[in-house]
C-alpha cells in the first residue's frame, strides 16, 4: 500500500510529495513542527499538541496555516488513509515560500502546511523497553529558545548521531554548571532514591514536552511525588532509575548514562512506575461515537479519534 502525505491543500502519494525549493523550512528552518502517537487508532493528546503548535507558531509570528478545526481533520485523515492504527502522525508548518531573504516575507504569504503518518511496531518498542537504552552526555550548545519548537534541530541531530556512533539510543544535553537539560528529542527523568520523580523545570533550557505533562498527571494520580528542578549527571547515575518520554517513545527506561550503569542495568521498576499506566490508557478502544471527540477516554489525558472519530475499517 503506497503512503499518502497531505502538502499545502492536496493528499498526494508520500514518495512524490513535494515542497518549493524556496520554502522558509527548506532555506531558513523557519517552521515549527508536532509529532503524536497514534496508538490503537486514537491520536494521543491532539489537543495539548495543537496548543504547542499554537505557541510556537505565535512565539515566531508565523500565521496558522488553516482553522485548527480544518487541521484536526487534516490529520486525522491522514492518519486514517495510512491505515495507521499504531504509529506517529508528523505535521510541519513554515512561513511559506518567498524569494530568499531573511526577513519576513510581504504580509499574505501562505504558511506552508505539510502532515505525514507512519506506523511503528509497539512489539519492538516493548523490546526496546525490556532491555532498556543506553544514553552518552554533550555538552548544551543550542541557542535559548528551545522551548519553541522548530525544525531548526542541527544541534539534536549531531547529538543523536553522535550517539548513535556510540551505539548508544540517546544523547542529553548538558549545561555548563552540569545539569542535565533534555535529550536530542526527548525530556529526561530520574526517580531518586527516596521514590521522588524529578525532572528539569520547563520554563527555560527545554521543550514541554506533552509527554512529560501528561506523566505528571498520571504520576499525580498514582500518588506519586514529582519535583522539578535541575539535577546534575552525577546525580542521574546515583539514581534509583533514570528514563526518557516523548511522543516517539512514550516512556523508555535508561539503563547506562556514558560508561555508568544506572538502575542495576535493570528496567523494570520505571516501566512499573510509569509505563504501566500509559498503556493501560492506550489500550482504551476507540470511540465509536464522533461527538466524544475531545477529552476521552478521561481527563486529562486528551485522545481524539483518527478520521473523524469514524471506526477504522481497518482495525
Ligand atoms: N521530539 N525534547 C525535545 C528536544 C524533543 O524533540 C521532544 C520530542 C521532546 C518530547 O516532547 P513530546 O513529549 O511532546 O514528544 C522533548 C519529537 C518526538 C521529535 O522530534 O521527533
Amino acid at each position: 500500500m503506497s503512503r499518502i502525505a497531505y502538502v499545502n491543500g492536496r493528499y498526494v502519494d508520500h514518495d512524490h510529495a513535494m515542497v518549493h525549493i524556496e520554502d522558509r523550512g527548506y532555506q531558513f528552518a523557519d517552521g515549527v513542527y508536532e509529532v503524536c502517537e497514534v496508538a490503537h487508532g486514537n491520536i494521543m493528546d491532539m489537543r495539548r499538541h495543537l496548543d504547542r503548535l499554537d505557541r510556537s507558531l505565535s512565539e515566531l509570528r508565523i500565521e496558522w496555516p488553516m482553522a485548527r478545526r480544518s487541521l484536526e481533520f487534516v490529520i486525522g485523515e491522514v492518519v486514517r488513509r495510512n491505515r495507521v492504527v499504531n504509529g506517529l502522525v508528523y505535521l510541519q508548518v513554515t512561513r511559506g515560500v518567498a524569494r530568499r531573504d531573511h526577513a519576513f516575507p510581504a504580509p499574505g504569504t501562505k504558511p506552508a502546511l505539510v502532515v505525514t503518518a507512519r506506523r511503528t511496531d509497539p512489539e519492538a518498542a516493548r523490546a526496546k523497553a525490556e532491555k532498556g537504552l543506553r544514553v552518552i552526555t554533550v555538552p548544551e550548545n543550542r541557542w535559548d529558545r528551545v522551548d519553541i519548537k522548530t525544525v531548526g534541530l542541527l544541534p539534536n541531530v549531531l547529538a543523536r548521531q553522535q550517539a548513535r556512533e556510540a551505539e548508544a539510543h540517546e544523547a542529553w544535553f548538558v549545561d555548563a554548571q552540569g545539569y542535565v537539560t533534555e535529550g536530542a528529542a526527548t525530556n529526561v527523568w530520574i526517580v531518586t532514591r527516596e521514590g521522588v520523580l524529578v525532572t528539569r523545570p520547563a520554563e527555560h533550557g527545554i521543550l514541554r514536552g506533552i509527554t512529560r505533562t501528561t506523566l505528571m498527571e498520571v504520576a499525580a494520580s498514582l500518588g506519586l511525588s514529582v519535583e522539578e528542578r535541575a539535577f546534575t549527571v552525577e546525580e542521574a547515575k546515583r539514581a534509583r532509575e533514570c528514563f526518557i518520554t516523548a511522543a516517539t517513545t512514550v516512556v523508555m527506561p535508561v539503563v547506562a548514562i556514558d560508561d555508568a550503569t544506572v538502575a542495576n542495568g535493570h528496567p523494570e521498576r520505571s516501566r512499573i512506575h510509569c509505563e504501566t499506566p500509559f498503556l493501560r490508557l492506550r489500550k482504551r478502544p476507540r470511540p465509536v461515537n464522533p461527538a466524544q471527540e475531545g477529552c476521552y477516554p478521561e481527563p486529562p489525558v486528551c485522545v481524539v479519534p483518527a478520521g473523524a472519530g469514524l471506526v477504522a475499517p481497518w482495525a
